[in-house]
């Protein structure tokens, strides 16, 4: 981290030896199929690039006799355990940086082309060979009229072939383009960094919003008045009275840093669009759910996203008080998205934590078991 994290490229061969792809083709490909899961077919056929967005039905995608074509599929880690247990590798860095992982299956040939991101990411070879080509050069102008980014001018420094368990780490903006050696799959770490004008704009929203719920529950909406206004011979100029009074109604928005932090966690908790809590079919009741737990213990949903600072817990959007009998195992549960069987024995007394942690499991959030 001190050396390379957000600074340099770092090729690590052999990062995960014996890797196993956390997915064959053919779960890939059932996944791109799917309505709630991100996918982007992009084509080289005949030098021409194309890009397409799924779902896509088997019989969609070009067969895998065919070069120069890549499939790519977002979020993977909330859909397969395996996923998921493997972008767990990566929380070294904070859950609020960390965003999901893609996986990119290749035929001979096949890339996205030239390009540069704008977030880190660590790109870990799981089947087959990738031919990596990259360079911190300066201009990331990009090709006009495609429907993908694609650099003007790329010129690599460094080019290595990747053989699977070999990772490549890539800070932003670093030139980069990664080309297929036969049939291959790519796993991308990928991570969340929003621009100040997407925090600024959320930030406001949040803001907003919390006023609206202050004064439903006040009723005294604070309106703008003019009792002293005047007659008036231009009627379409703007009067330096409603400048001046409405500066003075926004100088009162104010906020310190417990409205950021609240903030921050609904917002870097909040579950994307398309993601769907899949509640049990059948829920065990109270006790039953109980007795179970400590048993097997109990796990996050791989969709939950449970964050916590001194003062709040925020679970999939939602902000609570932690208050002194939760930080006795919320914190646990959050940074090890488990509480084995008997941590859950010791902790049955509380009788609030058992009532919380049934109603996240009837929602879903939460599963019964250690991550198979
Ligand atoms: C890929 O996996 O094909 C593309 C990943 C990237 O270059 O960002
Ligand atoms: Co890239």
């Amino acid at each position: 981290m001190r050396r390379y994290w957000q600074k340099k490229p770092l090729l690590i061969r052999q990062a995960i030896p014996d890797i196993v792809a956390p997915l064959a083709r053919d779960e890939l490909f059932e996944l791109a199929d799917l309505d709630d899961v991100e996918s982007r077919l992009i084509t080289h056929f005949r030098n021409a690039w194309n890009l397409e967005h799924g779902p896509f039905a088997p019989d969609e995608l070009p067969p895998v006799k065919k070069r120069e074509w890549t499939l790519l599929v977002q979020g993977v880690n909330l859909h397969h355990d395996r996923a998921h247990a493997l972008i767990n590798r990566f929380r070294f860095i904070p859950d609020a940086r960390l965003d999901d992982l893609m996986i990119s299956y290749a035929t001979d040939g096949g890339g996205v082309g030239p390009h540069f991101d704008s977030y880190d990411v660590f790109l870990l070879q799981v089947h087959g060979k990738r031919r990596w080509r990259f360079g911190a050069q300066r201009d990331l102008s990009l090709k006009p009229g495609l429907p993908l980014k694609v650099l003007q001018h790329f010129e690599a420094e460094e080019e290595w072939v990747l053989e699977p368990g070999d990772m490549l780490y890539l800070p932003p903006h670093i030139a980069h383009d990664g080309i297929a050696e036969g049939e291959c799959m790519t796993a991308s770490i990928g991570f969340r960094a929003p621009s100040s004008h997407e925090l600024t704009a959320q930030f406001l929203y949040h803001l907003a919003e919390r006023a609206e719920e202050a004064s439903e529950d006040s009723r005294g909406h604070a309106r703008y008045r003019d009792p002293a206004q005047e007659p008036v011979a231009s009627p379409a100029a703007l009067p330096a009275r409603l400048i001046e009074r409405v500066g003075a109604i926004l100088a009162t928005v104010n906020w310190n840093e417990k409205d950021i932090a609240e903030f921050l966690g609904t917002y870097l908790s909040e579950p994307k669009a398309n993601v769907v809590f899949d509640a049990p079919e059948r829920a065990l009741n109270a006790q039953k759910f109980v007795d179970r737990a400590k048993k097997i213990g109990v796990r996050l949903d791989r969709k939950t996203i449970l964050l916590y600072d001194a003062r709040s817990y925020f679970v999939n959007g939602e902000a609570q008080a932690l208050s002194s009998t939760l930080k006795k195992w919320l914190p646990e549960l959050a940074d090890t998205r488990f509480l084995e069987a008997k941590r859950f024995v010791t902790l049955t007394d509380e009788s609030s934590m058992t009532a919380l942690l049934h109603e996240w499991y009837r929602a879903g959030w939460i599963l019964l078991g250690a991550l198979p």
